[in-house]
């Protein structure tokens, strides 16, 4: 079941993310052979390369695979120059897309990929629709474009309105490559196909839900871009969100694009919007890291890292707790949080049930309750974890949380696919299910604008929490209550 014949052009194929992540999923695709037997990949960006120069560049990050199968691989990937904002570039692109589909004998299918900076993600479509690149007679073209989908709502309506006025919403595929990661697919069919836990998947049952997006690494290089960014739309805006909608929809009447789509819309469009700046104080934590000492190595903190301003208020870390206005989620909690600097690199969901309504094993006394959580490990070590209680060996009744624990690698010999190779694949077959649509991600910027107008201001404060740590300690106010707290996985 191969994608039919097509041709990838990827804009920005000299920047870091094509060698680093869509050049090695596809490799790994074109060795497992679920590429098109007809396909052809062209790299476009400024720099002048002749295509045996872009192979050698593109490929650098597959030392460690086979020499042969690198050969052939090469075989498929091809260059030409572009200039973003010269019109006659774009007719030669068109002219190297024939020439080579003629001779490799391909179909004019055609996938545009926008790795690029955001500044190009008009100019690029809106050339490439001057040229009628854009038209789909008897072929498809479609649009892959890189997060960030704007910088706020406005951006984000405005950049949503252009795309629009050069291809149509089928053809736009916004990746958000958190939807692309196995584990998330499988809590659709953790939910939807499993029978028992559907039925308690709502306020009645259930007391509160994390989750979690843990980075122990700090900016690194990206300092430029991430002062400029930020916790709260480098992860919160879309990653989390999605996450949250797929966690909190109703069951779609089938697994198709917009039958998932239209249910994840409906839980950002019950958000309950935070209408102060009271409130946003109360439920929302932003804090940055600072310097400290690990194992005798001193940690730099973020404002003296590389491209990042000395007086900066980026946050580094952001906590959320906000409500879903639902019948299935009304009074339930959620909470969400994500830091970089943190002691571990882990990206989890938890669901904390409720206690059971009668002490039954307490005897009387004051003991800790069984709390009940499921929780699903995103990565590493993808997987689910139940904890639930059980009767400690011996007199009396002494009860005691146990894990049931499913570890993902256990299932198959299969390795798990990355999310791109998983994204580019479903492209390629025209499926958009794990794709984000524009009024999705439009009502995620809803969400987020009031804390991003809040954080303008001069007294909205910042927390400093020490590199390694699990972030402000004012974000543990957010979860209330005895014996609550975030879980902290190890
Ligand atoms: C990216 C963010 O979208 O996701 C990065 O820009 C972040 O800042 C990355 O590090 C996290 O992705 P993953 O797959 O490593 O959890």
């Amino acid at each position: 079941n191969r994608p039919i014949s097509q041709a990838l052009i990827i804009f920005g194929a000299s920047g870091d993310l094509t060698k680093r992540k869509l050049i090695p999923s596809l490799y790994k695709l074109f060795i497992q052979k679920s590429l098109p037997e007809n396909f052809i990949l062209i790299g476009a960006s400024r720099t002048v390369f002749t295509d045996e120069q872009f192979r050698t560049k593109s490929t650098e990050f597959l030392q460690e695979e086979d020499q042969n199968s690198i050969e052939e691989f090469k075989k498929i990937i091809h260059y030409q120059p572009v200039q973003p904002d010269n019109i006659e570039d774009y007719q030669k692109l068109k002219g190297r897309i024939d020439t080579l589909c003629e001779k490799k004998n391909i179909e004019k299918n055609l996938i545009f990929y926008l790795s690029t900076p955001p500044a190009l993600y008009t100019i690029i479509p809106k050339n490439l629709a001057e040229v009628g690149l854009n038209k789909e007679e008897g072929h498809f073209s479609r649009l892959i474009v890189e997060k960030p989908f704007g910088t706020d709502l406005e951006s984000a309506l405005k950049l949503n309105q252009e795309l629009l006025s050069n291809f149509e919403e089928h053809q736009i595929y916004r990746i958000d490559h958190y939807l692309g990661k196995e584990t998330v697919q499988n809590l659709l069919v953790l939910r939807f196909a499993n029978a028992i836990f559907e039925p308690i998947w709502n306020r009645n049952f259930i007391e509160r839900v994390e989750i979690t997006s843990a980075e122990s690494l700090g900016v690194e290089k990206r300092g430029g871009y991430y002062d400029k960014s930020g916790a709260l739309r480098d992860m919160i805006q879309n990653h989390l969100l999605q996450l949250v909608g797929l966690l909190a929809m109703e069951p779609p009447v089938e697994v198709e694009a917009d039958a998932i789509r239209n249910e994840t819309l409906k839980v950002f469009k019950a958000f309950a919007p935070f209408t102060s700046d009271e409130q946003i104080k109360n439920n929302v934590v932003r804090g940055q890291y600072i310097s400290s000492r690990i194992k005798n190595e001193e940690i730099k903190g973020y404002r003296q890292e590389e491209g990042v301003d000395e007086n900066s208020r980026t946050e580094t870390f952001a906590a959320i707790k906000f409500y879903i206005n639902n019948w299935r989620w009304s009074n339930v909690p959620f909470y969400i949080r994500t830091g970089k600097k943190l002691p571990t690199r882990v990206s989890e969901m938890v669901i904390h049930f409720k206690n059971s309504p009668h002490h039954l094993f307490s005897g009387g006394k004051e003991l800790p309750q069984i709390n009940n959580q499921l929780i699903i490990r995103i990565q590493p070590d993808e997987g689910i974890l139940m904890k639930f209680g059980m009767k400690e060996p011996g007199s009396g009744f002494v009860t005691k949380p146990v894990n049931m624990n499913f570890h993902y690698n256990t299932l198959s010999e299969k390795e798990l696919p990355s999310a791109y190779q998983r994204l580019l694949l479903d492209c390629m077959i025209g499926d958009a299910t794990l794709y984000a649509r524009g009024d999705s991600v439009i009502e995620a910027w809803k969400f987020v604008k009031p804390i991003q107008e809040y954080w303008k201001k001069s007294d909205a404060p910042i927390f400093g929490y020490p590199a390694g740590t699990w972030g402000p300690h004012e974000a543990d106010n957010l979860i209330e209550g005895d014996e609550q707290t975030w879980r902290y996985p190890c």
